[in-house]
């Protein structure tokens, strides 16, 4: 990120100056790399690729709104998202919805929307089928294996729910044949936070023997979990050459299928991760024989990836980019002692110049499961969000309130 005598700046705009006039904490987004990182997505595939951005990572209508204009699909996993991506003027026939758990009705709701749904589990196409015979959908297909950067975000492989398991497509197909459901597409995401090829050519292979089972097939869709470096020194994936390497065993598949069918590809954190950016204040510090912590105004109630999964974001002084350094732990305002924003597998400290008390800190990599993510734990409101765009800035969710905390509560008098 640019620095200007010694100040973080966003597209000219110091990041102090954000702060001021809009409030802290606040998470900025920068138009111009959400629009390059979706370029440089769709260039390393190419144009006949589909990509169904995964609106769980950020489903801020602004940003969806530009990622529209690029050309983007989408995939929802949730009817309101279905509901958001529509408003947010996506055709329904580039939604594809894939539930988890979905009850009729949010199948039901799909369907008057004219929305393709994806099923994961036999139950679900089951009910599907009976409920819409003679129509038709894709299936998610578990390939006996997954990766991620946790535990807790593997999708793929025998301890995962997700995904009819592979060895069972036949009767997969049997149900769908019994409500003359025509299985047109062919779905697996196998995880997120993939730094190398390999487990995403892997899982292809294993989702193309699985497709070979299906007659009517249309499109295929590999999922995301396209990763990006949190840390400096990390290597990014080569998506270049893996957007090669796919298309050339896609082409493959489809001359030995005997039929030209679509790649579908929904990456989320890679689009939208480098493109947001979440500034604190510090406000407070404590010692012990230990450590020095620098409290902020802002915790895991805003950003919950470091203590939710240890993951590592890289943290700015915006005030003084420069300077002598100091070893200290970045906590947030929550009451818990998980709360620490600098906690990654290395640890909990991090060597960054000197903060004083106002200092502004940048959590880097924050667009991605950042504010999407967020809560009102510890009754504090989420913060506002701005879109940074020419050189201007602009609110794009103002920051919540009392009113907005409130709102849903039973009010009366017990
Ligand atoms: N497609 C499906 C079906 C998914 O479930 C997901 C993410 C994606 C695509 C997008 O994956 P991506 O390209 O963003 O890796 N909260 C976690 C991430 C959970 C991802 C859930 N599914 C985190 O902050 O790391």
């Amino acid at each position: 990120m640019p620095v200007v005598n010694n100040k973080l700046c966003f597209n000219g705009l110091n990041a102090e100056v954000l702060v001021q006039e809009f409030g802290s904490p606040l998470y900025v987004y920068e138009a111009e790399v959400l629009r390059e990182r979706f370029r440089a997505f769709q260039a390393a595939f190419s144009e006949q690729v589909h990509l169904h951005y995964a609106m769980k990572a950020n489903s801020n209508p602004t940003l969806l709104r530009l990622l529209q204009q690029e050309g983007a699909w989408i995939d929802a996993v949730a009817p309101l998202e279905v509901r958001l991506a529509l408003d947010a003027g996506f055709a329904p026939e580039r939604i594809l919805f894939t539930g988890n758990n979905s009850t009729s009705d949010e199948l039901d709701y799909c369907i008057a929307k004219g929305v393709p749904v994806n099923l994961g589990s036999l139950e679900a196409l089951r009910r599907y089928g009976e409920r819409y015979p003679g129509t038709e959908a894709s299936v998610r297909v578990n390939p006996g294996m997954g990766a991620g950067h946790h535990s807790h975000c593997i999708t793929g492989g025998p301890a995962s729910k997700f995904g009819i398991y592979h060895d069972r497509v036949d009767t997969a197909l049997e149900v769908a044949t019994k409500n003359r459901i025509r299985i047109i597409g062919v779905h697996s995401h196998i995880g997120t936070g993939i730094y190398t090829p390999e487990p995403m050519l892997a899982a292809m292979e294993l989702v193309l023997q699985a497709s070979e089972e299906f007659q009517e097939l249309r499109f295929i869709d590999f999922g995301g979990g396209f990763g990006i470096p949190h840390h400096p020194e990390q290597t990014p994936l080569d998506l270049p050459e893996l957007g090669r390497q796919m298309q050339e065993r896609f082409a493959k598949f489809c001359t030995e299928y005997g039929r030209t069918l679509t790649m579908k590809l929904e990456p989320g954190r890679f689009i939208v991760g480098p493109a947001g950016t979440l500034l604190v204040t510090a406000t407070n510090f404590t010692d012990t024989p230990d450590y020095r912590f620098v409290g902020v105004d802002s915790g895991f109630n805003h950003f919950v990836r470091p203590t939710m999964y240890g993951s590592y974001h890289h943290i700015l002084n915006a005030s003084r980019s420069s300077g002598p350094e100091q070893e200290v732990v970045i906590v947030g305002n929550i009451c818990e002692s998980g709360d620490v924003f600098s906690r990654s597998e290395e640890g909990m400290t991090r060597k960054i110049p000197e903060v004083r008390v106002g200092d502004c800190l940048a959590l880097c990599d924050a667009g991605a499961y950042g504010m999407s993510m967020s809560s009102q734990y510890n009754t504090r409101p989420r913060p506002a969000e701005v879109l940074v765009e020419n050189g201007q800035a602009r609110l794009i969710r103002r920051r919540e309130t009392y009113a907005d905390l409130i709102a849903a509560y039973d009010r009366t008098e017990p």
